[in-house]
């Protein structure tokens, strides 16, 4: 393989919209050459913040040849994204990463705040191919949802939304976890699909295996070159990388990783304990 094929083909694009989708995280849209646009829910771009950093995005939108990541600001660089208008130039790279492995068994999909992005193709294509899903979309308030309004208008036979904020401002008052084991006795799901903050993640994947139901949650490690070079997002205990062996992971291998829901690595390698 090439190094420009490994590196994902940098390229730059200029941004066709900006969707706002609360009052803190927006959606950034642009078109990509058909040839690229070959991406499978759960996959992620690094994005080029000009003049900035990069960082990695999950897509969040896939309407071929528009594609578009969702973003909410937490420093330099998302701050930098959340604030670009329609024709900025931006540069991405990539798809990157092992998907969700899409299954036909009936499906609840939690995403935890923005960590809902990965999880807005997967619905679609769970949907698509008749799978029934119940898509829990949770926060600390109402005012940190996302994609609310459009699941709403989506809502029907195959798939059904569900809320739950941890000070109650919408739907169920109560940590995601809590409303996870509420829509487990009463959808009975055969598999969990998560992202989310990592501790929910955790709590979701003991659920799961204490209930016997399979899971497939999307993780987050500081990532520098997204392709597997350069090893900044290695896990212990075996060095699995998030980047190409992740960010999607079975349950099975998050009971392996011994860093998972405990501690994560800044930039500098430092640990970071949840
Ligand atoms: C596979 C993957 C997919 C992601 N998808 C999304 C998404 O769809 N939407 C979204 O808003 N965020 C997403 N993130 C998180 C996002 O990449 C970080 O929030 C962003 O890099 C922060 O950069 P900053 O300069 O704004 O903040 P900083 O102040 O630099 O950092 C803030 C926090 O983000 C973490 N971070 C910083 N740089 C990186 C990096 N290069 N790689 C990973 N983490 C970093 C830091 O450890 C720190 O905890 C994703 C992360 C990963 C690994
Ligand atoms: S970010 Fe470089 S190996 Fe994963």
């Amino acid at each position: 393989m090439n190094v420009e094929t490994l590196i994902g083909s940098p390229r730059s694009v200029r941004l066709k919209g900006v969707v706002r989708e609360n009052s803190r995280t927006r959606t950034l849209l642009f078109e990509e050459a058909m040839e690229t646009c070959s991406i499978t829910p759960g996959q992620f771009l690094m994005v080029w913040v000009p003049g900035i950093d990069e960082v990695p995005m999950s897509i969040s939108h896939w309407d071929p040849p528009i594609l578009g990541f969702t973003v909410a600001p937490i420093g330099s660089s998302t701050r930098a994204l959340c604030a670009m208008e329609e024709g900025d130039w931006i540069g991405v790279r990539g798809p990157f990463g092992k998907p969700f492995q899409i299954s036909q068994s009936d499906a609840l999909v939690v995403g935890g705040g923005v960590g809902a992005a990965p999880l807005r193709p997967l619905v679609y294509s769970l949907v698509e191919q008749n799978t029934d899903v119940t898509l829990l979309l949770a926060g600390k308030t109402a005012g940190d949802l996302v994609f609310v309004e459009e699941f709403e208008k989506r809502a029907g036979d195959r798939l059904s939304l569900e809320i739950a904020t941890d000070d109650g401002s919408a739907g169920f008052q109560g940590l995601a976890d809590m409303a996870t084991e509420m829509l487990c006795d009463r959808c009975k799901p055969e598999i969990i699909y998560t992202c989310g903050p990592e501790l929910m993640m955790y709590k979701l994947v003991k659920i799961a295996q204490n209930r016997g139901i399979e899971i497939q949650a999307s993780l987050e490690r500081f990532m520098k070159c997204g392709c597997g070079i350069c090893g900044t997002c290695a896990m212990d205990s075996d060095g699995s990388m998030v980047c190409l062996e992740g960010p999607v992971f079975t349950g099975e291998k998050l009971r392996e990783l011994t860093e998972f829901g405990r501690y994560h690595r800044e930039s500098t390698g430092v640990k970071k304990e949840y």
